[in-house]
């Protein structure tokens, strides 16, 4: 685990495990001795961060999920029960697990200040049907797993089951449309900074999502995807969606 200043944020940064395709961003809001952290992850991740921000005289209060799959929420298991979690009202459509702590509904009209920060939510459904857009202050947007890569730069295929396609591109489209000037910050890989850089990501996990979502029986992962495919990571995700092999 790395611990980066990003933009003012504390960021813990765990790399991909040999053998995997993703790592994992831990973001965290201070205020004060409290730490409100984006995403728990696994068990083993949230108990590491826990640990530094101990060394560091600091902990966590808040855990806001940034939607509830498991590599997102099973570190509140290692979290103390009484912090508190954050999530879309839509969680119970997605979690699976029975979390220590109880899980606070956010507000999609009301903004959540915590410190200096300022915190706005938009539902984001489509790679989950809790997925959520957290707004930090004017110049940030979380957007969890809608944008998903590695650290070498390769993509993540966008994970989505047939009834989310619809909402996973109007998600994404809302994103290029209304918050392209914020920089990027993702559950899994480096943040995206820029107009250009951004719409462009937007775009290449567009053309895949328009692409499956009325495949015609032949459908090749090569035709359904923008760019070459060594660019790409988790193609399985493919065959899963369109249930061919
Ligand atoms: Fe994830």
């Amino acid at each position: 685990m790395q611990l980066l200043d990003d933009n003012g944020l504390m960021h813990f940064l765990f790399p991909e495990m040999p053998g995997f395709d993703y790592g994992f961003n831990i973001y965290g809001l201070r205020n004060g001795s409290g730490v409100l952290l984006i995403d728990a992850a696994f068990r083993s991740q949230a108990r590491a961060v826990n640990q530094r921000l101990k060394e560091m005289g600091l902990a966590v209060t808040h855990v806001l999920a940034t939607h509830f799959h498991n590599d997102h929420i099973s570190g509140l298991l290692a979290l103390p029960e009484g912090i508190s979690v954050l999530g879309s009202p839509e969680y119970g459509k997605t979690l699976s697990k029975t979390l220590p702590q109880t899980i606070a509904p956010v507000s999609f009209t009301e903004p959540f200040r915590f410190g200096r920060f300022t915190l706005r939510f938009e539902p984001a459904p489509g790679h989950s049907p809790c997925s959520v857009y957290t707004l930090i202050d004017h110049d940030l947007i979380h957007a969890g797993d809608n944008l998903m890569a590695r650290s070498d730069g390769r993509r993540i295929l966008p994970w989505v089951e047939r009834e989310g396609i619809a909402n996973h591109i109007a998600s994404l489209e809302h994103l290029a449309e209304n918050h392209g000037n914020r920089t990027v910050l993702l559950s899994h890989g480096k943040s995206i900074r820029g107009e250009d850089s951004i719409a462009r990501e937007i775009g290449l996990r567009l053309h895949y999502l328009n692409a499956v979502q009325h495949p015609s029986p032949t459908l090749t992962l090569k035709e359904a995807l923008p760019d070459h495919a060594g660019n790409w990571v988790c193609t399985e995700f493919f065959h899963q969606l369109v249930r061919i092999s």
